[in-house]
């Protein structure tokens, strides 16, 4: 019987059957999943888990302290890597989608790498891999799936290094994205992120488009807190499937007090999906999105136009890169 309290201790007997005292590294995206696999390593090795976050820089505001504070207290030994001067330095000049998704996922496997050589030696890399994973790469989905959705490379982090001599450890290869939430209930994940949408791996570079650059990766951040707290408080969030913001290299005229602005663009999109390989835009309420737009051109100068993308999957992708 499949309860998520039977299941953890069974999943903790499994993974200390498997690893005994042997080191476990484990990269944390601050995803569902990679936080619910650092939870059960935790509790199954304790000390002789590390856990690997990599702060790229591209990273929502307040991010990276938001996963620390939701597993050091539990018990995750986890150590943040500032990895943001590597990766804006690699992407300085990069425009292209592709080649921006390249990049971030070279120089992630290497600020990984880099750091798992400095920590010593492992036995073990832990994957949250699920049970969709483990069909779609065995082929089962693939023919279903090899439309739309791949036209982009998906890089998610925790790409497996090459040359580091790894067993594999995967939990979780038998459950669904459901059962993850609710064995993360049990182990204490916070709810923000238990529930929370899915986030790219090269994160909000492919949603700055064209070349990034630190400021630009700043205004983005301070638009697209606005947005995802706003939909937290009017109740909304729940109801999308995704929602995001996205900085356009458009600029325009406009007018802020008696000046005239030339500012950028930025774009609010928010999609229901059941499996995001099509798509629908979320039906926002006006006065929602007008709340929207009024606090975004006041709090970030940066910007003075803000228009919602009405577009379904197909034809638009759900990201703008
Ligand atoms: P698109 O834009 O292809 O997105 O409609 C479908 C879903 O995939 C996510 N996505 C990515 N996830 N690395 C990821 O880990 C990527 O490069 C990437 N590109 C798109 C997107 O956020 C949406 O949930």
């Amino acid at each position: 019987d499949w309860t998520a309290e039977h299941i953890i201790d069974e999943l903790v007997s499994d993974v200390q059957q498997q690893v005994g005292s042997g080191k476990v590294l484990l990269a944390i995206s601050g995803g569902v999943d990679s936080s619910t696999l650092g939870l059960l390593l935790a509790r199954a090795v304790g000390e002789n888990l590390t856990a690997v976050f990599i702060d790229h820089g591209l990273l929502r505001l307040g991010e990276r302290e938001q996963v620390e504070a939701a597993l050091k207290p539990l018990g995750v030994n986890l150590i943040t890597v500032d990895a943001r001067t590597e990766f804006m330095d690699a992407l300085s000049g990069v425009s292209d989608p592709e080649e921006k998704r390249k990049i971030i996922g070279r120089e992630f496997i290497r600020a990984f790498e880099r750091e798992a050589r400095t920590l010593g030696s492992f036995d073990f890399l832990a994957q949250g891999t699920l049970y969709p994973d483990v069909i779609e790469s065995s082929g089962g989905l693939h023919s279903e799936k090899s439309g739309a959705a791949n036209i982009k490379s998906h890089h998610n982090v925790g790409g497996l290094p090459a040359d580091l001599n790894f067993k594999l450890v995967e939990p979780f290869r038998t459950l669904f994205k459901d059962e993850v939430r609710a064995l993360a209930r049990l182990l204490g994940l916070p709810e923000h992120i238990r529930m929370r949408h899915p986030f790219p791996g090269p994160g909000l570079a492919i949603r700055c488009l064209g070349a990034i650059s630190e400021e630009k990766m700043d205004i983005l951040r301070r638009v697209d807190d606005i947005f995802i707290s706003g939909l937290r408080e009017f109740g909304l969030y729940d109801g999308c499937s995704q929602a995001l913001a996205i900085l356009t290299p458009i600029q325009s005229v406009g007018v802020m007090g008696d000046e005239r602005t030339y500012s950028y663009t930025a774009a609010l999109r928010a999609v229901t999906t059941d499996d995001f390989m099509t798509a629908e835009w979320a039906r926002l309420p006006y006065d929602f999105l007008a709340t929207m737009s009024n606090r975004i051109v006041n709090q970030v100068h940066e910007i003075n136009r803000v228009v919602y993308d009405i577009t379904g999957k197909p034809p638009a992708t759900i990201e703008w890169e």
